[in-house]
Formats: structure tokens, sequence, C-alpha cells
């Protein structure tokens, strides 16, 4: 069996954990495999709704979940997590590598000093101390969960370097309490069940835009966020890549700085934000809002090898009364198709083009497309999703019409 990836193709929070979660029932297992508790994923079923931080999102679905070692785990937001959880979904399944590093409280404060040191310049962070842990795992110098279980860690240099106080026994000690039922050698299960024809789910965190290498650099975060780090962190072989699956909000959204060529007027912003309920599911922040941006959904499509598009939240756009999409970019007066490097992405002006508006629907206008298909949908609807669909040339498999897992729609 292959593994199939889900992965955003924008700025992160495009709808990964409400896809995983509805894609879930076709896999064994859910893995994630990248970045840490600076991810929020949002999923709504069955009159629940939680938002998971480092654990998959196939949790509520009952699938086998596992953290990949290119994670980053925090110990104590993922007690906090496990407890939540557990008032969800009582028993669960979860196995986390013992080669995945942690993130100490000396991160989370050097984080939040590195952002004020660089004061107007910051990245607008989440403060969850993602960049100095994966710098503290490139300095070889940060526990793992391996240590915490051993207790044979040596943290003289560790302390020293970072010069911030607090009781390292002590929270290796606490840090142990919380792992050790949970570590297990991930790759070797995943491989196995590969081998034994189980199919699996890899879900990415962030977006491609946020990765370091290939997004708007240096706001960016601290882990690949492409579907080829799947493999990198879950050490299974290349060989085993299936689908890949690219999720993309039918608009654009950005929490944190950086440059975002199609941010709309505040105005507008503002009305979507509150319909969208466009605010951070980690930090609480209001995200950024801009109009559906094609040049840098193709750079998405290229990086990662996207074979099939998940479209999220088509309902918030009914009702607007102008629709735009970003065809192409305009720089110094010369027209551009191609994602350019973040230094001159900053002077882009988006070309847009006008689609005809989709009309107001109400809950139950969507509830009646979704059970009588996408054959009942809108012809503004179906305008607007095939002409993404021809513009990335890529199919479009489902359609998403509300946050539930329910309201999600198969495009024939
Ligand atoms: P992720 O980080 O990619 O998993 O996305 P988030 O969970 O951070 O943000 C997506 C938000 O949109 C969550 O609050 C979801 O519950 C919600 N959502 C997902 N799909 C839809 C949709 O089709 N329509 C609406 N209105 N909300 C959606
Ligand atoms: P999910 O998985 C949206 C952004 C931050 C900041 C930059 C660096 O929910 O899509 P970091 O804390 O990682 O060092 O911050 O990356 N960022 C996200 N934006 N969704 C996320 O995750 C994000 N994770 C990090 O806002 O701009
Ligand atoms: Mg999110």
């Amino acid at each position: 069996m292959r593994a199939d990836i889900v992965i955003g193709m924008q700025w992160g929070d495009e709808g990964k954990g409400k896809v995983v979660d509805y894609l879930a029932s076709m896999y064994s297992s859910v893995v994630r495999y990248n970045g840490g508790p600076n991810a929020g994923h949002t999923v709504i079923a069955d009159g629940q709704s939680f938002t998971f931080h480092h654990i998959p999102s196939g949790a509520l679905m009952r699938k086998k979940l596992f953290i990949a070692p290119g994670m980053l785990i925090n110990p104590e937001i993922f007690r906090e997590e496990i407890e939540s959880l557990k008032k969800v979904v009582p028993e669960f399944s979860l196995k986390i590598d013992i080669r995945t590093s942690l993130i100490t409280p000396a991160e989370v404060e050097l984080d939040k000093k590195i952002e004020e040191l660089k004061g107007a310049a910051s990245i607008g962070t989440t403060l969850r101390g993602i960049g100095p842990a994966y710098s503290s795992k490139a300095l070889r110098i940060s526990p793992r969960v391996s240590d915490v279980l051993s207790g044979k860690f040596d943290a003289s240099i560790y302390k020293k370097l970072y010069n911030i106080e607090f009781n390292f026994t002590e929270w290796m000690e606490e840090a142990k309490e919380t792992l050790s039922n949970y570590a297990f050698d991930v790759r070797e299960e995943l491989l196995r069940s590969i081998e034994n024809g189980e199919s699996i789910l890899f879900e990415s965190a962030q977006g491609t835009l946020l990765d370091p290498i290939y997004g708007t650099y240096p706001y960016v975060t601290s882990s690949n966020t492409t579907a080829s780090y799947a493999f990198v962190s879950s050490g299974i072989p290349f060989k085993y890549a299936g689908k890949i699956i690219g999720v993309l909000k039918a608009y654009t959204t950005r929490v944190g700085k950086g440059p975002m060529p199609t941010e709309m007027s505040e105005n507008l912003a503002n009305f979507i934000r509150e319909s969208g309920k466009e605010y951070g599911a980690t930090t609480g922040r209001p995200r950024r809002i801009g109009w559906l941006d094609l040049p840098a959904l193709r750079y998405a499509k290229e990086i990662n090898g996207v074979d099939e598009l998940f479209i999220t939240k088509l309902d918030v756009l009914s009702g607007l009364k102008e629709l735009k999409v970003a065809l192409s970019y305009s720089i110094n007066g010369k027209e551009v198709e191609r994602f350019p490097p973040p230094e001159d992405l900053e002077l882009v002006q988006p070309v847009y083009q006008s689609l005809e508006p989709i009309p107001k629907l109400e809950s139950g206008d969507f509830s009646h497309i979704v059970k009588n298909g996408w054959v009942s949908a809108p012809f503004q609807m179906k305008k607007y999703i095939d002409f993404i669909e021809k513009n990335l040339k890529t199919r479009v498999s489902y359609v998403s019409l509300g946050a539930e897992r329910e309201m999600t729609v198969k495009v024939d």
C-alpha cells in the first residue's frame, strides 16, 4: 500500500484538519509529520469540536495515530491536549517516535526574546518556541523523547548557552511521565504496516508558502511544509509515496507578517473574517484576508506535485457583491504568471479577473447541495470551481461548504 499526503497550498489554516478527518475513513493510520504546537487543526463532527496541536486529526475517526520524529513536541501542551481529547474520545491509539525532539521552556522564552529583538522586523511567530527548538535540534543540544525516558541527558551546554532559568531535572521528570506511555519506534511500525498492505495518510501542518526553503522567507516557519518532508520525517522510503492531496481555501488567509499580494481592503476583509471565523486556532489572532492567488497556487502545486485539490470554505464567498481571482502578477509593469522570489513579492501587483458572484445562500441551501450532490450547486459556484481546476490543471475532488464533517461534497 502507498501513503497519501495532505498538504496546505497557501499560508496555513486551509482546513487540513477538516480534510484529514473527512478522508480518514479510507485509511488505517494518520501520521502528523512536521511542525509542533504552532499548528491548530480544527475538526467539527458528531456535535463535537476539537482543535489539534500535535495529535493527528484522525482521532475522532478512531484511527491509529502517529507522530513522526520530524515534528516537535512540547510536553506540557501535549499533556493538556491528551487530557482534552480524552473527554471527547475516551480511548485512542497514539504513538510518538522516540527520536522526536522536545521544546523546553527555554526555547519558548527564546522565541519571545528573538521576536522582541527583531522589533519591526519580527515574524509574528506563534511564540511556541518552534524556531529555537528546531535550531537546538540542528545544534544537537536539545532533548529527544528517548533522552527523557532514559534520564541520561546532559543539559549543561543547553543551560550555559540559553542562560534561562528553569528546573531542568523536574522538567525532564514531568516530560517522562507525560510521554512514556506513548513512546515507540514509529518508523518501524509504519514501515511494517505499509508492507502488510495497510494504508497511511500523512497530515502536514502549516502551508507551502510557510516552508523555510520555498516559502516567503524569512516570514516562514522552521520545518518543511511540503509533501516530500513526510518521508524524511517518518523514515518511510519515498517509493511508497501515493497521492498528494492539496488543500486550499476558496480565498487566501495569512496570520503573522510577510508579503501577501492579494490582501483585501479592511472593509471587505472584515466581512469575510467574521463570516469565515478567521481567527487563529492556536493564538486567536485575526487572520489577514485576500482573494484567491493563482500564481501562488500554481507554485504550490509544482513544489508538492499535487494530484488533486480539496477546496474548503466556498460557503464563505456566498453573498459577496464581487468575486475576484488573481490570474497573474505585474512587476514593474511586466506581467508574470510565475510566483517570484520573496524579495520581488513585495513589488508585485495582482492582475485580477472578476467572476460572477455567488448568490447569498442559507445553511439549508448548503445542506441541500450536500444532499443532492455537486450537480445541484448554483452555476456560479460550479463556474468558480471549474475556473480553478482549469487554471491549476488539477482535478478538484471535493468542495467543503461548512466546518462540519458532513458539509463536504464530492465533485464528479
Ligand atoms: P488547518 O490549520 O488547515 O487545519 O485549518 P484551521 O482549522 O486552522 O482553520 C480552518 C477553520 O475553518 C476551522 O475553524 C474549521 O472548522 C473551518 N472550516 C473548515 N472547512 C470549512 C468550510 O468549508 N466552511 C467553513 N465555513 N468553515 C470551515
Ligand atoms: P496550521 O497547521 C497558519 C505562521 C506564524 C508565523 C510563521 C512562523 O494550523 O495551518 P512559527 O510559530 O511557526 O515560528 O511562526 O508561521 N504559522 C502558521 N500560520 N497556520 C499554521 O499552522 C501556522 N504555523 C505557523 O503565524 O507567521
Ligand atoms: Mg490552523
